[in-house]
């Protein structure tokens, strides 16, 4: 019999249950070994008392460690007391299986080395793409290839948000609302909107991809509260679609990785990722583009990952991950030619358009009167690099009364 704890009873941890349920016939059948829930660890017990298992919840995390745990399954989130739990769990020798990425992304380095050196296990699947296999395919499917990029969708809320706003023309007030109404959106939706849930998947994903530590708060994030119903008017205008989009290049000996919101074809990829969608489209110098896709988050999806997480810990398929202690040179700017979508604003439209036409070689431009006496110019060029294009950018302001409102890069 295995025994196991699950650290937290709420969304993902209920989901774990019920897949527990769903397959212990099949387990059985495949004459393995039974799992059994020996605790769960929660805040609040009465919370829980009319779920399945409630004669196993305790609030005090002793009454865990007193058992005899061969897994413990920490879907509490945060972190802290997770960190704590986590390193004292595999301190004790016990596997341990998580789906909290603000846990891999901070400390996972040191909690990787302390399961190798006492003989267990770390997985976390669950802690980017929710339902979506793609740690395990990284690590082990494209084993044989130099991953070049990696770019993804990998935030549920803002992809909802975002397309809100690009379908039915929603505001970015508008649309987080309905996020937050149909539980897309947390109450307090900062981590998410402002992009640092994103970073941390991608932090993890590329510390996997390029086997160098990628430190996501060394990342280049930006996040949607920014974006404005006007930008979408101008996307659409370029049969584009604005979604926040985790990138990340190896350029030589460095790693370019940030999280921002970019202009994508309408009609590619991950300009057709609705909702609360995910995709992850990994390139590999052997095999090419693949693209992995589908559900974030959600109570099954991401069960569905930990529970495949729990079988391989259970069937003791004990492939080995570790994060390289080495911590990756982070190339903050895009450094290869590529294409921006700029707006300005100011009072003269005329000297905004020549001081664009004198700045960049190739150049279109719109002009949009926003009021009696403001005009906005978008304009789409193309530069070498985006060093090049602040420069231009600085040079377009210091000519007069021209401000610069934002800019977007085209994937
Ligand atoms: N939800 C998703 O779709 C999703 C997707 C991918 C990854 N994840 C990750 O999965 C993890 C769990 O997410 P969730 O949505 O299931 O969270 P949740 O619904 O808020 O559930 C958290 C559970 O942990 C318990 N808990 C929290 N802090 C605790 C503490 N200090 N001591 C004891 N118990 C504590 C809570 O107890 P009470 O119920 O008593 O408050 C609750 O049962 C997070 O790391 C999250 O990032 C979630």
């Amino acid at each position: 019999m295995t025994s196991v704890a699950l650290l937290g009873y709420g969304v993902v941890g209920t989901g774990v249950v019920e897949l527990l349920e769903r397959n212990r016939e099949r387990l059985r059948g495949n004459n393995s070994e039974d799992i059994s829930i020996a605790k769960i660890l929660v805040r609040d017990k009465k919370k829980h008392s009319n779920k399945r298992y409630s004669n196993l919840l305790t609030d005090n995390i002793e009454d865990v460690f007193r058992e005899n745990i061969d897994i413990v399954i920490e879907v509490m989130g945060g972190l802290y007391p997770a960190y704590e739990y986590v390193k004292r769990s595999l301190s004790s020798r016990k596997h341990v299986v998580t789906a909290n990425k603000d846990l891999i992304a901070e400390h996972g380095k040191e909690l990787l080395d302390i399961a190798k050196d006492n003989g267990v296990t770390l997985h976390f699947e669950a802690s980017v793409g929710g339902g979506i296999p793609i740690l395990k395919p990284l690590k082990e499917c494209l084993v044989g290839n130099e991953i070049k990029e990696i770019k993804a969708i990998i935030n549920g809320t803002t992809n909802f948000i975002l397309s809100k706003m690009y379908g039915e023309n929603m505001s970015y007030t508008e649309a987080l609302a309905l996020a937050q109404k149909l539980g897309f959106a947390e109450a307090k939706p900062e981590s998410d909107v402002l992009g640092y849930d994103a970073g941390r998947k991608l932090s993890i994903l590329s510390t996997i991809a390029y086997n160098k530590r990628i430190d996501w708060k060394s990342m280049n994030i930006e996040g949607i509260t920014d974006i404005d119903e006007l930008d979408f008017v101008y996307a659409k205008r370029l049969n584009s679609n604005i979604k926040l989009v985790g990138l990340s290049k190896r350029y030589g000996d460095k790693i370019y990785a940030a999280v921002k919101p970019m202009l994508v074809d309408a009609n590619s990829t991950l300009g057709r990722i609705e909702n609360e969608n995910n995709a992850i489209i990994i390139e590999g110098d052997a095999v090419g583009e693949v693209v992995f896709s589908g559900k974030g988050a959600g109570m099954l999806p991401t069960a569905s990952a930990v529970f495949s997480d729990l079988m391989d810990t259970f069937q003791q398929r004990k492939e080995e991950f570790l994060f390289n202690s080495k911590i990756a040179e982070l190339e903050s700017l895009w450094d290869t030619q590529s294409e921006w979508m700029l707006r300005f604003s100011g009072e003269n439209s005329t000297q905004i358009i020549s001081s664009l036409h004198e700045s960049f070689s190739t150049c279109t431009t719109e002009i949009n009167k926003i009021s009696k006496d403001i005009v906005e110019v978008v304009s789409l060029v193309k530069v070498e690099n985006e060093r090049e294009l602040n420069k231009r950018i600085g040079y377009i302001q210091s000519c007069g009364k021209t401000s610069f409102v934002k800019k977007f890069r085209k994937l």
